[in-house]
């Protein structure tokens, strides 16, 4: 078999569509492997969403240009944002790259290194596709790895919120839904692989079949059909948008004991001016409300965010109602960046007058706040017991432990091995410890 290498940058989506890549290419051939230097077929699968993302995969490029020279035979490809986002231009830019593909045809990886190979001329494919909604055909036959508990499963792309800082709609496309057969086949092939986990992804996957479904489901309605597949333990999904929040979604937190009382939820900002300049489509007070409905319902609810600092004219005590949100909903961990400008955004024509040292600054302090949240969140855990469903083993300062996730989403790492525990199996652990965003204990027998 020949060899692929895979090289992954950005978001989980991104991680999902390596996996895809790798299992369509590995029926026409190719093993993925771990080592660059053996590889026939080098594939970056890249992010644009700051500048630094887009940074980091120049210069991976620039520390893997000898490979081409000494071996031309090699095929180098570059996949995702990036590739959607700049096209044709980064041929100019990395002369010696075979090809550009963008998101919409990971399905064509196959056909993209084919036609390198025929033709050995380099190609651009990054127009969207024209379907209305989305679908990803089964293909049967896993290249062979081991299993991992929780598994992703892609249920709708693209975004149409246009927020005036973010670059996914440009490079993902408009909102596409899979059909909820799709997805449920999916699942039920996923349970007898022995997933135990689901996690249904898409840039905004509560906005699920607004449209374009040929049989009409709501994202809820989804979550209650997944909930019935047998086999599935536990249900995740992310990332959702506020102003798609409805209260069915909140209902089913109530309902549905394998949806984990974890909840990512982007928030952005604590301000409302701030938030409408971003065009995010709430306010801190619409927000507000919906947590306070998710609490009462779901009194174990924990709530995860994301977080920009310094967006353009974002003053000082602007962002300091940034920080008064934080500490007044209490997130258990949030995603915290500087504002990036981005092609083809209308914020990049706005004047991004924060000073690069005073976005450092905030973002600090952004950080600070949170690893107190997370402290005053995890210390709540001491001396209780958490369930963890095991992803596997670790060793830290030559100590074997396990290792898992809680409901909530907290790392827990725990002893307790020698009574023949496994990845997939979901175990009681006693908390003794909390560091960060990661709790440690010992297994409950
Ligand atoms: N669908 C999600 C966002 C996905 S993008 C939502 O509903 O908000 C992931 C995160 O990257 C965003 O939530 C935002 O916090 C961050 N991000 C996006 N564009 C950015 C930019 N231009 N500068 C800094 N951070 C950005
Ligand atoms: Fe980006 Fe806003 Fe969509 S942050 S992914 S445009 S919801």
């Amino acid at each position: 078999m020949k060899q692929v290498y895979i090289d992954t940058f950005g978001c989980q989506m991104n991680v999902a569509d390596s996996d895809r890549m790798e299992l369509l290419l590995f029926h026409s051939g190719y093993a993925r492997t771990t080592h660059m230097e053996d590889a026939d077929l080098i594939l970056v699968n890249t992010c644009s969403i700051r500048e630094k993302a887009e940074q980091k995969i120049f210069s991976l490029f620039g520390g893997i240009k000898h490979l081409k020279e000494a071996n031309s035979d090699v095929v180098m490809g570059l996949t995702g944002c990036l590739a959607q986002q700049e096209g044709e231009r980064l041929l100019k830019r990395i002369p010696f790259l075979d090809f550009i593909l963008g998101p919409d045809h990971v399905e064509h990886i196959p056909q993209a290194v084919d036609r390198v190979l025929e033709t050995q001329q380099p190609l651009t494919w990054n127009d969207f596709d024209k379907q209305k909604n989305y679908s990803i055909p089964e293909v049967s036959g896993q290249p062979q790895k081991a299993t991992h508990p929780s598994a992703f499963v892609n249920i709708i792309k693209g975004c149409d919120k246009f927020c005036t800082f973010c670059v996914v709609p440009f490079t993902r496309g408009r909102e596409k839904s899979r059909e909820a057969e799709e997805i449920y086949a999916e699942v039920r092939t996923l349970v007898n692989q022995g997933a135990k986990e689901i996690i249904l992804l898409g840039q905004n996957v509560n906005a699920y079949g607004k449209r374009g479904l040929e049989t009409p489901v709501a994202f809820h309605e989804l979550l209650y059909g997944i909930a019935e597949i047998p086999g599935v333990e536990r249900l995740r999904f992310t990332t959702s948008y506020p102003g798609d929040v409805t209260p069915e979604l909140l209902q089913a937190y109530a309902d549905l004991d394998i949806l984990v009382n974890h909840l990512h939820l982007p928030a952005q900002s604590g301000n409302n001016r701030i938030l409408q300049v971003m065009r995010r489509g709430n306010t801190v007070e619409e927000y507000m409300a919906l947590i306070e409905t998710l609490k009462t319902q779901t009194p174990d609810i924990e709530l995860s965010t994301d977080i920009i600092v310094g967006f353009p004219g974002e003053t000082e005590s602007e962002f300091e109602d940034t920080l008064k949100f934080m500490e007044q909903v209490g997130f258990s961990s949030s995603y915290m960046f500087c504002y990036s400008p981005r092609p083809n955004t209308p914020a990049a024509e706005f004047l991004d007058d924060v000073p690069e040292p005073v976005k450092k600054e905030r973002l600090q302090r952004t950080i600070e706040c949170q690893s107190r949240l997370t402290q005053i969140q995890g210390e709540k855990y001491l001396g209780k017991e958490v369930e963890v469903l095991i992803e596997g083993h670790a060793t830290r300062k030559g100590t074997r432990f396990m290792k898992g996730r809680n409901p909530h989403y907290w790392q827990v790492h725990f002893s307790g091995d020698e009574n023949g525990f496994g990845p997939g199996d979901r175990v009681k652990v006693r908390v003794e410890a909390v560091s960060g965003h990661t709790l440690r204990g010992q297994a409950v027998v």
